[in-house]
């Protein structure tokens, strides 16, 4: 398949994507999602920047040892000490790429690097000189290509090619460019870079404007090759562009022949992976992953779907890997069948840690007629919490038209329990003033969101929370049939963040 259509997937989920506060994994967390993302297909996993933290580093350096087939690359600055330690990092991996770059626009160049363009480009041309000392496959990236002035930028590109650069990104790093605009930049540096066949172009476009997808692909349509993009379009602000989004436009787009390795029915289970570990809801009507992006509700919708499903649908939910067969679990259900729905949903786990997930489950499917997929996510997510420091314990709450909600609660800091009651302008107001009596600091609850997970009376509730500490936001997550006790675990789930 390596022909001059191949698109080359660069996911950077575990990078960019993991650069969004509050929605930081662990290293074995990382494994499991580089695990799918190689069952998925993707080319290149973008597994960390190592000099950034000790937690990166160990994660690239695991990430190496738990992939087989895509390249793993780690991300630095033009500096020669993030080279040496992402290399370091990569010393395992079988398939190895350094990721390497320097803003390029002017902005960047006179206030990030107080520099001129000639010495930015001396500083690229090094870096990529160095990095190839360690390794044959080297990427470029130009910060701020999007708004860099393109007859620069094609000095730059020929520049860090011809120092051995294998592949240049061009990042809308602000998520600023118009599609027409980006796609003729990357025309721009296919027909002015007189190297340009020695290397391929990348595109890595932030959603600013809800801009990403478009861009992406009106760079692939004018000669970029490979595209750098995160798992429900996470990242940093409004994001990065959704692979999901591109691997199915290539794939419902015949006449424009451009080919990917994504397998594209494992897209949905990745997605709710990613949602999942990183408590990150996708949007119901989010493209292809969303809750609603098959759902056809109006009558007119519905009666021609019925008729033919290719009036309204362009395209086969089974393509994305959406399962009829979602089998709902009951009390009756045993290991064996919760073992095997958490494997369709991507989630691979130890007796052990099954073992805990399967006593929740029973709890919670005694509480609610069934589970479903979501319900299984959210209590693999929920089994992570269990060494926390501080629990709660139990809660009590008094509410109803007419009367002062009233909470009395207890919790269990470090095996020590802690009781407290109060009164609120709601139970959740009463129930969160209890907590905060017993952990007696300056706390403010800055976003707080309820969200149900599927429908019916009985069905869990998740709690999204950022709270405010010492001018630090931390963010906390909770899951329960009853959204009072998910609010407070959320608070809490914050809180163990910054008490320690
Ligand atoms: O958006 C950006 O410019 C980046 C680079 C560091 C590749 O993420
Ligand atoms: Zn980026």
């Amino acid at each position: 398949m390596d022909s001059k259509n191949r698109i080359y997937f660069f996911d950077t989920t575990l990078r960019d994507g993991e650069q969004v506060p509050g929605c930081q994994l662990n290293t074995v967390e990382k494994i499991q999602v580089a695990k799918a993302l190689e069952s998925l297909g993707v080319d290149v996993i973008e597994a960390g920047f190592p000099i950034s933290s000790p937690g990166d580093f160990n994660s690239v350096i695991e990430i190496s040892k738990s992939v087989t087939w895509p390249v793993v690359c780690a991300l630095t600055r033009a500096v020669e000490k993030d080279i040496d330690t992402a290399a370091e990092a990569l010393r395992y991996a079988k398939r190895k790429r350094i990721h390497t770059g320097i803003g390029t626009s002017d902005s960047h160049i006179r206030y990030k690097f107080n520099s001129t363009r000639e010495e930015i480009i001396e500083r690229a041309v090094r870096a990529v000189k160095y990095a190839k000392k360690y390794v044959e496959d080297v990427e470029f990236y130009a910060e701020d290509a999007g708004r860099t002035d393109n007859e620069y930028l094609a000095r730059v590109v020929e520049a860090v090619i011809a120092a051995g650069a294998t592949v240049v990104n061009i990042p809308d790093t602000t998520g600023y460019c118009l599609p027409q605009e980006y796609g003729a930049k990357i025309k721009y540096l296919m027909e002015n870079v007189s190297n340009i066949d020695k290397a391929i172009l990348s595109t890595h476009c932030h959603n600013d404007l809800g801009m990403a997808t478009a861009n992406t692909m009106s760079g692939l349509l004018n000669g970029a090759r490979q595209c750098e993009v995160t798992i429900n379009g996470i990242g940093e602000r409004a994001g990065n562009t959704a692979l999901e989004e591109i691997a199915m436009i290539l794939k419902s787009h015949h006449e424009i022949a451009l080919e990917s390795n994504i397998n594209t029915q494992r897209i949905t289970p990745l997605s709710r992976m990613v949602s999942s570990l990183m408590n990150m809801p996708v949007q119901p009507n989010k493209a292809i992953v969303g809750k609603n992006a098959f759902a056809h509700s109006s009558g007119i919708h519905q009666d021609g779907v019925l008729k033919n499903v290719q009036t309204y649908e362009i395209i086969d939910p089974h393509d994305v890997g959406i399962d009829d067969n979602s089998i709902v679990l009951t009390a009756r259900s045993g290991h064996a069948a919760v073992k095997y729905r958490l494997e369709c949903l991507g989630v691979k786990v130890e007796k052990e840690k099954l073992d805990r997930i399967y006593a929740d489950f029973l709890a919670l499917a005694d509480k609610k007629k069934d589970v479903n997929d979501d319900d299984l996510l959210v209590l693999a997510g929920a089994e992570r919490t269990g060494n926390h420091r501080i629990k709660l314990d139990y809660l009590q709450v008094t509410t109803g038209m007419g009367v002062k909600p009233v909470a009395s609660l207890c919790l269990d800091i470090a095996g020590e329990k802690f009781e407290a009651a109060a009164a609120g302008n709601g139970p959740v107001d009463a129930a969160i003033k209890c907590v905060k009596k017993i952990i007696n600091r300056n706390m403010t609850i800055k976003e707080f969101t309820i969200q149900n997970i599927t429908r019916g009376s009985d069905d869990m509730g998740k709690v999204h929370m950022q709270v405010e500490h010492d001018s630090h936001v931390y963010y906390g997550f909770g899951a329960n049939t009853d959204i009072i006790t998910a609010s407070v675990e959320a608070f809490i789930d914050c809180i163990n963040k910054f008490v320690k």
